[in-house]
């Protein structure tokens, strides 16, 4: 294992200022978001948003990296040159996401455990090992895997179970091994979803569970933490829940989780937005970064929708240039978030 590689890598996309663009939508996902705004979704449609996304002029001073999909690594931009090889003449690490979705535990009604690792011949993946090789050689230095982790409390069930932690956990530190080993920095990533009635207490109760057990795995196959990276969610109430507590109060609460349960030796702290709008995304993370506590870790975003849904909704409707516009406004709100220099009036 490379650790001085990987730690540079880890360093540079947590560089302050910067984070992560994460456009890895599997096709399934993407398809539903573009069908969302009234766009067919096909190969190429697929790639003429996201191509224009990355193209965004300046978007470098504020995105380190981009986590891309299988098909996305392979493709184009409008020129021809390969997505992963423009985005590297940008300053941008590209990234790849490389769990290939989840499956249904047995045992566990309702709860999944994320799989990737071993080959899925029927669905054309080659080992995990197999393929962070490969993707290392189409220039991918950081790759992601996404457990899922679903609060259920209402008539009886008591999800997530034991089990689901516990599995997803040992995934989680797997991957992460298997990528370091092949020079790639893993995100290492255990959403637990807002859907749901929990109150706050409770996801900071699940969130601290699977981010200790997934340190705990982690530390016991050897991953080496400065080379990792952590992509949270924050400690927020399920959505359907009466209780919403503050901004402030979530931001406090996030970083009291994280640092009670995270080692403080991990590379650094790239938030997921997970369905929050995305003014409350980035205000949430300026909260965390304008505290006058000092943190372990950067705190930063690898944001999804909360970068992208104002810039795919301009591509339906008002076309490529108003898109960029869009992405580049929200990648530079994030930015600022990063030092805590954000204020609503800059929306
Ligand atoms: O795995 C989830 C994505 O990388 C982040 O997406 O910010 O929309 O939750 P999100």
């Amino acid at each position: 294992m490379d650790k001085a590689l990987l730690e540079a890598t880890a360093a540079a996309l947590v560089k302050p200022g910067k984070g992560i663009l994460a456009a890895d939508e599997s096709n399934g996902t993407m398809t539903k978001r573009l069908e969302g705004v009234g766009i067919e979704s096909s190969e190429e449609a697929r790639r003429a948003y996201r191509a224009n996304l990355f193209a965004t002029p300046g978007c470098e001073s504020a995105v380190s990296g981009v986590i891309l999909y299988d098909e996305t690594i392979r493709q184009t931009m409008d020129d021809g040159t390969l997505i992963p090889e423009y985005l590297n003449s940008r300053g941008i690490f590209p990234g790849i996401k490389v769990d290939t979705g989840t499956v249904e535990m047995s045992g566990c009604p309702g709860e999944v455990v994320t799989k990737g690792i071993d080959a899925e011949p029927e669905n054309g993946w080659s080992n995990l090992d197999t393929r962070c090789k490969e993707y290392f050689e189409m220039g991918a230095r950081f790759a992601k895997w996404r457990a899922v982790i679903k609060i259920d409390t209402t008539s009886g069930s008591s999800k997530p179970s034991m089990d689901c932690l516990t599995d997803n956990a040992r995934a989680l530190a797997n991957y992460a091994l298997i990528c370091q080993q092949q020079g790639l920095v893993p995100i290492i990533e255990p959403e637990v979803l807002m859907e749901g009635a929990h109150d706050a207490n409770t996801c900071a109760e699940v969130t601290s569970e699977i981010l200790r057990q997934t340190f705990e795995e982690c530390r016991k196959v050897g991953v080496h933490n400065p080379g990792a990276l952590l992509k949270p969610n924050m400690v927020i109430s399920g959505k359907d829940s009466n209780e919403q507590n503050s901004r402030e109060h979530v931001a406090i609460s996030t970083v009291e989780c994280l640092t009670e349960s995270v080692p403080h030796d991990v590379g650094g702290v790239v938030f997921l937005s997970g369905g929050q709008s995305d003014e409350e995304a980035t205000d949430h993370l300026n909260r965390m970064n304008a505290m006058a506590v000092e943190h372990p870790w950067q705190l930063s975003y690898s944001y999804g929708r909360a970068l992208q849904a104002a810039a795919l909704e301009a591509w339906a409707n008002e076309g490529a240039e108003a898109s960029q516009v869009a992405f580049a406004h929200r990648a530079k709100m994030n930015s600022l978030a990063r030092s805590g220099d954000w204020d609503i009036s800059l929306e």
